[in-house]
């Protein structure tokens, strides 16, 4: 949500043309009113003043799904006054949850097996998804960068100068420099030999995008994965590669199956994709899927207790979202 300033002016009222027979003395703007009006009067002058919006149908700029079949309207409509978090009384909510971090952990082909489990958690978005990442990258380094006894006080990420806004969100909010490649004249992705050079001890992951939102083009993780693996074999750093695919997640494993982007590449650890871009829903969910359960540390689980049964929750806020251990 955009930030809102309080007004000082108080006075202004609320222009109410059409409900103006159920309304007898003007409606405050930016303070409650003194008496209550009719809901029915409430909603007219609502909606009336929702008309000047923009359609979304014809919001061509949008990245974010603006329709969808009615079968699905009605669907959100009856789960709309669930709170997610509640899992123990919503399991079937829960379950559905599961079941889609699950196709999508195959759909982006994680290594499933004994010892292999792929979690993943559905968030509000990628950006959502991506502090997720991020958080557990950072930590992940932190941990090994400790248990060695050196420094901890400057991690990085490498991205390309076209990431959308979010890894500077990340950054400057978890304290995470930021080292962007930059772009040159008809090359607007990150390229992979100069991300590697970026690369350093301090390095918690290299991001790459999937999609990028300047022009939709694909960055070559490929490329990238077999660099970053010989400069951690020179050097002994195990720097991972995650893989931001909020546009590309949902249409590259459909039109371009034999593209090497996901986790068939050992150092891609995480990836984010936008339910709400081409996975055709409307806006408000995301996922982030982690290659295996050494991927996220423990300690960024909370384990609650809401009503009785453990639930193990990764998420920034509290009543949306849950997570999913893959078996
Ligand atoms: C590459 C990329 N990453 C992340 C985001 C943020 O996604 P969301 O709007 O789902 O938070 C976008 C949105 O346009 C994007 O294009």
């Amino acid at each position: 949500m955009a930030l809102s300033t309080a007004e000082v002016e108080t006075d202004e009222s609320v222009h109410s043309t059409f409900a103006s027979r159920y309304v007898r003395t003007t409606l405050p703007r930016f303070k409650m009113a003194e008496h209550s009006i009719p809901k029915e009067a409430a909603y007219q002058i609502i909606n009336d003043e929702l008309m000047l919006d923009g359609n979304p149908r014809l919001n061509l700029a949008s990245f974010v799904t603006t329709w969808m079949e009615p079968e699905c309207d009605k669907l959100i409509m009856s789960s709309i006054n669930k709170n997610y978090v509640d899992m123990d009384e919503y399991p079937v909510t829960t379950e559905l949850q599961n079941r889609c971090v699950n196709m999508i952990a195959r759909l982006f082909n994680a290594p499933l097996g004994d010892s292999e489990a792929a979690m993943g958690v559905g968030t509000v978005g990628s950006s959502e998804a991506i502090m997720l990442a991020g958080l557990a990258f950072k930590r992940k380094w932190q941990n090994k960068r400790r248990a060695a006894g050196l420094p901890t006080d400057s991690p990085n990420i490498v991205t390309g100068a076209n990431v959308q806004v979010c890894w500077e969100k990340f950054a400057r909010y978890f304290e995470v420099e930021l080292k962007e490649v930059k772009l040159r004249e008809g090359y607007y992705v990150m390229d992979p030999a100069k991300a590697v050079e970026m690369v350093d001890e301090n390095t918690i992951c290299v991001a790459a995008i999937l999609g990028s939102t300047l022009n939709g083009e694909f960055e070559d993780v490929k490329t990238l994965n077999d660099l970053l693996a010989e400069k951690n074999k020179e050097t002994g750093w195990d720097t991972p590669i995650h893989v931001d695919a909020a546009s590309g997640g949902f249409i590259a494993p459909f039109l371009y199956p034999e593209l090497e982007w996901d986790f068939r590449l050992p150092l891609v650890k995480s990836i984010n994709v936008s339910g709400h871009k081409y996975g055709l829903v409307y806006a408000g969910i995301g996922w982030v899927i982690w290659r295996n359960k050494e991927d996220l540390p423990d300690e960024l689980i909370f384990h609650i207790n809401y009503l009785g049964a453990d639930q193990p929750t990764f998420t920034l806020n509290f009543s949306k979202g849950n997570i999913t251990i893959h078996s």
